[in-house]
């Protein structure tokens, strides 16, 4: 059987979840890509009437492109389900979020979604959050001096996010973004939310916790597994 794309896979299964009149959350990354054009097609073919709030300045313009209605947050009290990806997931369903930089406004979003399905590939597995990955925290770049130490005195090694002239990275938010190293990894997520929440000048953390409702896993052999959290 010819391998096929893990992450279009999740992708395309997860929109299936999308029914008539939804509010749904659309995440970023290039697995929810494959998401955005399977609700696309649905659109055009059964007449799928949804309204989309992007987690990004990427996946609203990929959505537009798309011609998925969108909604601003102002005009919404909840949104009925998100999709989103992520970059590690562990078994008691926490994430490590935020590699292309969205994890603020991907956050906000979760926080507001009844249902929250994550579409990943099967490498995005692991036993333990911080093992394959950086954990990105997100700064405003007034305070980043001060925040690297506190980062430090918790025992993570931060690095600061650069783009490819060497400039600081920018969220959509104008902040910067420091990823950090937690050598073995971290040993509890939900500990180390909070205590990163409390350093003045932290915007948020690609630490989900809790959040996630169902995952999503494509195989490169075509299969998908889909897992609700217990
Ligand atoms: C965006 O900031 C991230 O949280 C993405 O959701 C995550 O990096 C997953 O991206 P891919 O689907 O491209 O692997």
């Amino acid at each position: 059987m010819p391998l096929q794309n893990p992450k279009e896979v999740a992708g395309r299964r997860a929109a299936e979840f999308v029914t008539d009149g939804m509010t749904v959350g659309l995440g970023t990354g290039s697995t929810v890509y494959f998401t955005l054009v399977q609700l696309a097609e649905r659109i055009q073919s059964e007449s799928l009437a949804i309204r989309g709030v992007p987690t990004s300045v990427d996946t609203e313009r990929k959505a537009r492109e798309l011609e998925i209605p969108l909604v601003e947050l102002a005009d919404i009290g909840s949104i009925d389900l998100t999709i989103d990806g992520a970059d590690e997931i562990d078994p008691d369903f926490n994430l490590m979020k935020g590699g292309g930089g969205a994890l603020l406004r991907e956050k906000v979003v979760a926080y507001i979604s009844e249902r929250e399905v994550i579409v990943v590939g099967r490498a995005k597995l692991v036993e333990r959050l911080g093992t394959t990955f950086l954990l990105p925290v997100e700064v405003v770049p007034f305070a980043r001096p001060v925040v690297a130490r506190e980062l430090t005195r918790l025992g993570a090694t931060p690095n600061l996010r650069v783009t490819d002239p060497g400039a600081p990275y920018m969220t959509d938010n104008g902040n910067e973004i420091l990823d950090c190293r937690f050598e073995g990894g971290i040993e509890d997520p939900a500990a180390l939310e909070i205590a990163l929440g409390r350093i003045p000048g932290v915007v948020e953390t690609g630490l989900f916790v809790g959040l996630a409702h169902v995952v999503v896993i494509g195989n490169d052999d075509g299969s998908c597994e889909v897992r609700a959290r217990p």
